[in-house]
Parts: structure tokens; sequence; C-alpha cells
């Protein structure tokens, strides 16, 4: 998703990627200290957007919290570091623009981590719209299954529609380009 959004926002913005292999500048969003070195590395930077990381399937029964834990470290709490740490960081009125996924408000069967860590995304968004200082905004998009992962992933779904990636993409420029904050927009 990503790169597709990437390709949209490109016309007239300067664009700095980042991911654990690839893009301009290595990181792990599961370490702080990673974050904070990405930070000081880009200067004077207007927005982030994080698509970075998600959810494993899960079985219930064998389910553990644990694993529930392990499930939110990149997703959940690498995408609230991202903002916790980028707010010292970002230009006054800079925006941060998050991703969670359509199962925090319909359950399907095996993604009860999915769900808990969007969910979770969600209620994060909403304090930290609060709390954010100079002018910082922050949002987050919750797709539901992308037309392009459709082909991989849609039998394990039956009956999610396959989202047009233009509907995605519209809801990330809609993050970045208005005033908006604390907004979940959903795409499904
Ligand atoms: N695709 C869908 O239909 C769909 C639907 C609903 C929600 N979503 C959500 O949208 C987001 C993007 O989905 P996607 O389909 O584009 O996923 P993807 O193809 O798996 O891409 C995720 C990207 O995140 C990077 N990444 C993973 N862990 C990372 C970490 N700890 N630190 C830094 N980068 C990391 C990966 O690159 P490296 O491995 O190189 O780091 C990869 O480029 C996910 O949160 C997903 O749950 C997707």
């Amino acid at each position: 998703m990503g790169k597709r959004i990437m390709e949209q926002i490109h016309p007239g913005h300067e664009i700095i990627t980042a991911g654990r292999n690839g893009g301009d500048i290595k990181v792990d969003i599961t370490s702080r200290e990673a974050i904070e070195k990405m930070f000081k590395k880009v200067s004077s930077v207007d927005a982030l957007v994080c698509t970075a990381a998600s959810g494993v399937m899960d079985d219930f029964e064998t389910l553990t919290a644990e694993a529930l834990y392990n499930n939110m470290r990149g997703k959940f709490f690498g995408q609230a570091q991202l903002v916790l740490t980028g707010q010292h960081y970002l230009n006054d009125k800079g925006s941060f623009t998050l991703t969670s996924g359509i199962f925090a408000d319909e359950p399907a069967k095996g993604v009860t981590g999915g769900g808990v860590v969007s969910g979770a995304l969600h209620s994060f968004v909403l304090s930290a719209a609060l709390e954010l200082k100079r002018g910082l905004r922050v949002n987050v998009v919750s797709p539901g299954m992308v037309e392009d992962s459709a082909k991989d992933y849609g039998h394990l779904f039956p009956g999610l529609r396959a989202i047009p990636m233009t509907e995605i993409t519209d809801a990330y420029l809609q993050c970045l380009n208005t005033n908006i904050t604390g907004k979940i927009l959903r795409v499904y």
C-alpha cells in the first residue's frame, strides 16, 4: 500500500521513504531508538504517513496473551511511538497519518490480534489528537481488503469487498491535505 500511496502523493511533494529493508532510511519501528535516529536524520518534515507492519493470522483456541502482545509490537506500539517521538520533530502544523484496518469494527475469524491492534490504534488517535501541540494533527486510515491483496487473501475472508486502491489513497490524501485531526477514516 505504501508504494501505491506514494505514487499519488508524489506530485508537488518531496518524499523520504523508510522501512526495515527498503527505502531511503532503514528503520524498524519496533525500536524506539531507531525511530529517534530516523527523525534526527531527517529534518524539517511536514507529514509522516505510516503503512508499516501488519498483524498475523491467529487460532483462537491456542492464542495467548503473549502472542497478542507480539502482534501489537510493530503495528500498534510502533505507530504509537512514531507519534510520541515524532511530536518533537515534525514541523509546526505537521500531520501524522497511521494505518489500522477493518477488523477493529468488523470481526472475522482468525484475526483477533489484528482487530485488537486496530481498535487500540483508533483509541490512541482520539487521545493523541487532543494532546498534540503546535497545531500537529493525527488521523488513522482503516482500510478494508485492498483490491491488490484480494487475489492472495480474498479466499480467507469471503464476503469482504475488495476496495479499489484509489479509495484508499484518497483517504490518505484527505489526511494530508485538509485540516482534519482525530479522525478514523473507514474505507470499506
Ligand atoms: N493490504 C490490505 O488489504 C490491508 C487491509 C487492511 C489493512 N491493511 C494494513 O495496511 C498496512 C499496509 O498493508 P500492506 O498490505 O501494504 O502490507 P505489506 O505489503 O506487508 O507492507 C508492510 C510494509 O511494512 C514494512 N515493515 C514491516 N514491519 C516493519 C517494521 N517493524 N518497521 C518498519 N517497517 C516494517 C515492510 O517492509 P520490510 O519488511 O522491508 O520492513 C513492508 O514494506 C498494514 O498495517 C496492514 O495491516 C492492509
